[in-house]
């Protein structure tokens, strides 16, 4: 057998270890597999395409290859080893911007070796030229919108750029004649390649991808990460045109139309239009003059919440964001079994983005051994809320703000959200009254049956214990 028929197997096997990877991944209990078929499938693939470039390459250049491979792979084990699970979301905004990026630069390649040096000295048939051209430039314009848009969102994700939305005046305009620009430059690239055209390309492409994610407000960052990891998977697929490889193709399709339908069932989750979303800036149509709210706010200590929990005999707890950073998951798991010792019945409301990353607030949870059955998602628990007794809300504040539903001018309107207001009492643990991810305030601390009790979240729950 050929080394190229040998690759060629190989990567038909790693295709389908993609598959088997995706498919076990859309569920709880087979996650684990489709997470060690992922491994598998790259594996295969790395490998092959090191013993492939053996035979054709020379020496130094399979060397150059492999030291990538090792620095690119110890530097990915790492920073995945010491990443908090708070901060995954930027980290994969970070790595789907590689994924542009390596898009840029196998287009610009593309262009460097065929376009650059004239149809005379390169290897494509004169009647392909032009679909190489096309290739090129779509290729080198999906990569740099990933790009930037992955570096804006990584930004914003990590708290390095502001969340709110850049509102320029005509925005929808401006992303509009980018695509128009992209179109009418791609069609003179094929007529008459130049690096000029190809600068302008990439420059157009580099700004789009920075304004498209620039304008979209925080709040609705994680429907922005499951469209980037769509665009990454075009990128990817872009260049396995370019390079002739047809894994890279079927595997970012199968990225690229995974992240599209996640994309569109987050939206569907939060009430988003998913053609506004890909526009860029959905949400801001809705204005970012959220009014100022403002009002008093009562404030209890941990004795008098514990006291509160004492009488009730319906507890639920929505955990969000604030949770994950104080690790309060652990007293919170001992409260739940300390209270249903007593008789109290105790729930988790979760909300589909609460947190930093789809599952957060389970993931936690699970952790800490919080019996899975009293885990339930927002829509099984929003109905019951109106008779619970307490509602303990743990570091979550825009999953349970009320202007989403009451305020059309807010950044977050018709988001579906936690009902907790409707419930008798409700305690809201945070450390001051900041605003939370979508920068809103909050009308529900300041209702009349809301009370906050301020500390990092993990102590003041053992306080209460404590004072239990
Ligand atoms: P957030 O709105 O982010 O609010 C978290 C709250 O936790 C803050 O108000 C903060 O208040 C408090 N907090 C932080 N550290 C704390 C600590 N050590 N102890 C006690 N409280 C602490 O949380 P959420 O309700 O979970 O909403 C998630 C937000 O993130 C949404 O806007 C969502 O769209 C966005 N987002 C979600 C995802 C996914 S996929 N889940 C991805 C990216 C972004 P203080 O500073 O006053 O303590």
């Amino acid at each position: 057998m050929s080394p190229e028929t040998a690759a060629t197997a190989a990567y038909i096997v790693a295709a389908l270890l993609t598959v088997m990877s995706l498919a076990g991944l859309s569920k709880h209990e087979t996650a684990r597999n489709g997470v060690v078929y992922g491994i598998a499938g790259m594996t295969v693939a790395l490998v092959a395409t090191v013993v492939l470039a053996a035979n054709s390459l020379e020496a130094g250049a399979v060397a150059l290859m492999v030291a990538g491979f090792v620095i690119g792979g110890g530097v990915g084990l790492w920073r995945a080893r010491v990443v908090e699970m708070t901060g995954m979301p930027e980290l994969i905004a970070l790595l789907h911007s590689f994924v542009g990026l390596a898009a840029v630069l196998v287009g610009w390649n593309g262009y460097l070796e065929v376009e650059a040096v004239g149809a005379a000295q390169t290897t494509v048939a004169p009647e392909l030229l032009g679909i190489h051209s096309v290739e090129v430039g779509v290729g080198v314009f999906i990569g740099a919108v990933t790009f930037t848009g992955s570096i804006v969102a990584y930004g914003k994700l990590s708290g390095r750029m502001k969340s709110r939305p850049l509102t320029l005046p005509g925005k929808n305009a401006l992303n509009l004649s980018a695509l128009v620009a992209f179109a009418a430059l791609t069609v003179a690239f094929v007529l008459a390649p130049s690096l000029g055209v190809m600068i302008a390309i990439t420059a157009v492409a580099l700004a789009l991808g920075w304004h498209l994610v620039a304008s979209i407000g925080g709040g609705d960052m994680p429907v922005v990460v499951s469209m980037l990891n769509s665009y990454s998977g075009w990128a990817a697929a872009a260049s396995g045109f370019l390079l002739n490889n047809t894994l890279l193709i079927v595997t970012g399709a199968l990225v690229g139309s995974s992240g599209a339908y996640l994309s569109y069932v987050m939206c569907q989750a939060m009430n988003r239009s998913f053609l506004s979303v890909i526009a860029g800036g959905f949400g801001v149509e809705s204005g970012t003059a959220a009014a100022d709210v403002e009002g008093e706010h009562r404030e209890v200590q941990a004795d008098e919440v514990a006291e509160m929990l004492r009488e009730a005999s319906s507890v639920v707890i929505t955990p969000g964001y604030g949770m994950a950073v104080a690790q309060a998951q652990y007293p919170v798991a001992d409260l739940t079994r300390k209270l249903r010792d007593k008789g109290v019945e105790v729930r988790f409301g979760i909300h589909p983005v609460a947190g930093r990353l789809p599952g957060h607030m389970n993931v936690l949870l699970a952790e800490a051994k919080v019996p899975y059955d009293i885990v339930l998602e927002m829509d099984e628990i929003n109905d019951d809320l109106a008779s619970t007794s307490v509602v303990l809300v743990i570091g979550a504040n825009d999953t349970v703000n009320p202007a989403a539903m009451d305020d059309p001018g807010s950044p977050i309107a018709g988001m579906p959200v936690l009902r907790v207001w409707e419930a008798k009492n409700v305690v809201v643990f945070k450390r001051s009254m900041a605003v939370g991810y979508a920068g809103v305030q909050n009308p529900l601390f300041f209702r009349e049956n809301t009370s906050m009790i301020f500390g990092d979240a993990k102590k003041r729950v053992e306080d209460i214990l404590t004072a239990l």
